[in-house]
């Protein structure tokens, strides 16, 4: 328990943490559980290395009370304990209305690949507060979806109808583009489907430049050695492309890629993707 303690300081004097999370982490508020809760939400899961139990007493549509218990680390133990504050005395519609994005903020910021804690945080309150209204739920979460109030992304709570602004009226075009705009999919990637298919849905198809082969071959090249080559140089790797037959585009990975046991992830999830975004939807990238 003890090098428990003293591995997640240790994280937590690490990464750039703001000193309320410090503070919330080293002395968390409102530990434990509350006999005869009223509520009782849940979030997370053992295996994924986080979960948070999340118990509110009520009284007169008044939260008169809220604990948690957790297992994960420091900036989860904080979320927890802040949210645990942020509830007390607040009423049921008011903490309905508290986001993820609230909870970071109440804290100071949290950094983006801690931002799922606070996520963790909301969707225990959402889980204490299904129960308690139970099937009313329904009908609340029906009529926030009818006033776009959607969430895609959870850790940075953007909405459909923002996603959909980006791509509208900013000529948002690709998944980086969507996060440069709205930051949407910066920390945990969960959204990162659902972004997608709303840009298949909203982007012109036909957008994309209809190119003879030479065109094409012309374009992955460049598009290889302006944008996919100086990310990989950025860890000392590097990729030079060999040949293109139709859709199937062969390349050599160079450097530290070439020994990388990741390689075959970041032909996928990088190279192709980024060239299926910019070229052709159908390109297939195989190593030469
Ligand atoms: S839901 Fe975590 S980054 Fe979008």
């Amino acid at each position: 328990m003890y090098n428990f303690f003293i591995n997640e300081l240790c994280k937590v004097i690490m990464w750039e943490y703001s000193e309320k999370v410090k503070e919330h982490f080293k002395n968390p508020k409102n530990v434990g559980s509350i006999e005869n809760a009223d509520a009782i939400g849940e979030a997370g899961a053992l295996s994924c290395g986080d979960k948070l139990k999340l118990y509110l007493k009520i009284e007169n549509n008044i939260i008169t009370d809220a604990k948690f218990q957790t297992f994960g680390c420091g900036s989860a133990v904080a979320a927890s304990s802040v949210l645990t504050v942020m509830l007390i005395g607040k009423t049921l519609e008011e903490a309905k209305k508290i986001t993820n994005k609230q909870i970071a903020q109440e804290l100071d910021g949290l950094p983006p690949e801690k931002m799922h804690c606070s996520v963790m945080g909301r969707e225990a309150l959402e889980d204490a507060l299904r129960n308690y209204y139970q099937e009313d739920w329904s009908e609340i979460e029906d009529k926030e979806k009818e006033e776009g109030t959607n969430i895609i992304c959870h850790c940075f709570s953007v909405t459909e109808q923002e996603i959909i602004n980006a791509i509208l009226n900013n000529n948002a075009k690709t998944f980086d583009d969507i996060s440069k705009i709205t930051s949407a999919g910066l920390a945990c990637g969960r959204c990162k489907e659902n972004i997608k298919n709303i840009l298949k849905k909203y982007v012109k198809q036909e957008e994309k430049e209809q190119l003879n082969p030479v065109q094409k071959i012309i374009k992955i090249n460049t598009i290889i050695e302006t944008i996919i080559a100086p990310e990989l140089r950025k860890d000392f790797g590097d990729i030079e492309l060999v040949n293109v037959e139709g859709n199937n585009v062969f390349v050599k990975l160079k450097g530290h890629c070439s020994t990388c046991a990741n390689a075959k992830l970041t032909l996928k999830n990088f190279v192709e993707t980024k060239l299926k975004e910019l070229v052709d939807d159908e390109i297939i990238v195989k190593e030469d």
